[in-house]
């Protein structure tokens, strides 16, 4: 591996064809214009008995993230919907948020579909499609968010809505002012991970040169979970490598027994922990030993520490560190971190057995 390219700025940029470091960079400016837009919100619903994020991908990590971050914050339940059906506890009093860039995505419209029979409280965030369309048609409130992007550098536009919905209609206080400190903090981990910024003064190229030809293991925990799992679909996405993700503790009650016996199948992956300073202690010793363990299986082992004062500075500011790191990783294995061709091929190749025809077929019914 050529570590000397990302001393490039030029080479970085003739690999990025698709400009991905351009929305990393840029996060601080995406997430106002996010925030400008969430402004616009009109939530009119009661409070509801529980809450569903429907959504896949790029666009279903805003719900990890929601969840993630309210969970001390509100006493209204919260899940993540990646499928065609919702629960079967959803109904009239679940409100449902349904998230998909493009408005297009089967199972999110497989997910409308079935919140609309059970007349659940819809809120769409969505850049357009058939989310759109039968949104506009149906009077289901909505927020259309600029187009033309990868969903998963969308992130800013698709998250920072759930969160306003939340804060307006009572159920999370805090959303502006965590932002507020985020915006500032992006902005400086935007200038220290920058392609400019020489390897041995940037913390995401170093992390990204460390992980290598390894397949990288991101363990989060608390708040750090769904950062963990960002990390994880960006290593898939953007640097096209095989990547997993675990969280504390249930990573001590299987994952560490997977790298007893690990033996050659260890070289093939590292470890990055995601740490905080105000780690429960319960969480640090677990950590401790877990990294003992590691080691002694033979993988590679790194840190990302996270920055910031609220919850929402110190999980976005970290995503903006993993989402680096994902764009030089993908640099130094010499591949464009934009196109996602297998997500294409699979979505075109699924068109023939005509499910989604189906799911907006039925969608064109509704009245
Ligand atoms: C592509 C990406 C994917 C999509 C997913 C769902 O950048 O991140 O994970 O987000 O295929 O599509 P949308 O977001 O359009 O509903």
């Amino acid at each position: 591996m050529k570590s000397a390219i990302l001393d490039e700025p030029q080479t970085i940029k003739s690999f990025d064809k698709g400009n991905m470091l351009d929305f990393c960079f840029n996060s601080a400016k995406l997430y106002r214009e996010g925030a400008k837009l969430a402004d616009k919100i009109k939530v009119c619903y009661s409070k509801p008995d529980n809450i569903i994020v429907a959504g896949m991908g790029g666009s279903g990590i805003g719900g990890d993230l929601l969840k993630d971050w309210v969970r001390n914050k509100t006493d209204v339940p919260i899940e993540v919907n990646r499928d065609y059906n919702l629960p079967a506890y959803a109904g009239k009093k679940t409100l449902v948020l349904l998230t998909s860039y493009s408005g297009d995505t089967e199972e999110s419209l497989g997910a409308f579909l079935d919140a609309l029979r059970r007349k659940c409280m819809i809120f769409c965030v969505s850049s357009g499609g058939a989310v759109l369309e039968n949104a506009e048609r149906l009077k289901v409130p909505y927020l259309r968010v600029p187009g033309g992007m990868s969903p998963r550098a969308a992130l800013p536009y698709l998250f920072v809505p759930l969160i306003a919905c939340l804060e307006k209609m009572g159920l999370a206080a805090g959303a502006s002012e965590e932002l507020k400190e985020a915006l500032k903090l992006l902005e400086k981990i935007s200038k220290d991970n920058s392609p400019d910024k020489l390897v041995k003064e940037n913390f995401s190229k170093t992390l990204a040169l460390n992980i290598g030809q390894t397949a990288p293991v991101v363990y989060g925990s608390g708040y750090y979970r769904s950062v963990a799992m960002r990390f994880k679909q960006q290593f898939n996405e953007n640097s096209k490598v095989p990547a997993k993700w675990e969280v504390f503790s249930e990573l001590n009650h299987n994952e560490i027994v997977g790298w007893e016996s690990a033996g050659e199948l260890a070289k093939c992956f590292s470890t990055i922990f995601i740490r905080d300073r105000d780690e429960p202690t319960e969480i640090s010793s677990r950590i401790q030993i877990t990294k003992e363990l590691v080691t002694k299986a033979g993988l590679p082992l790194y840190e990302v520490h996270t920055q910031g004062e609220s919850s929402l500075a110190r999980m976005l500011s970290t995503i903006c560190i993993g989402d680096f790191t994902s764009v030089y990783l993908a640099v130094l294995r010499g591949v464009d971190p934009t196109p996602v061709k297998t997500i294409n091929y699979l979505k075109d190749t699924l068109k023939q057995n005509g499910v989604k025809e189906k799911i907006i077929g039925e969608l064109a019914k509704l009245s």
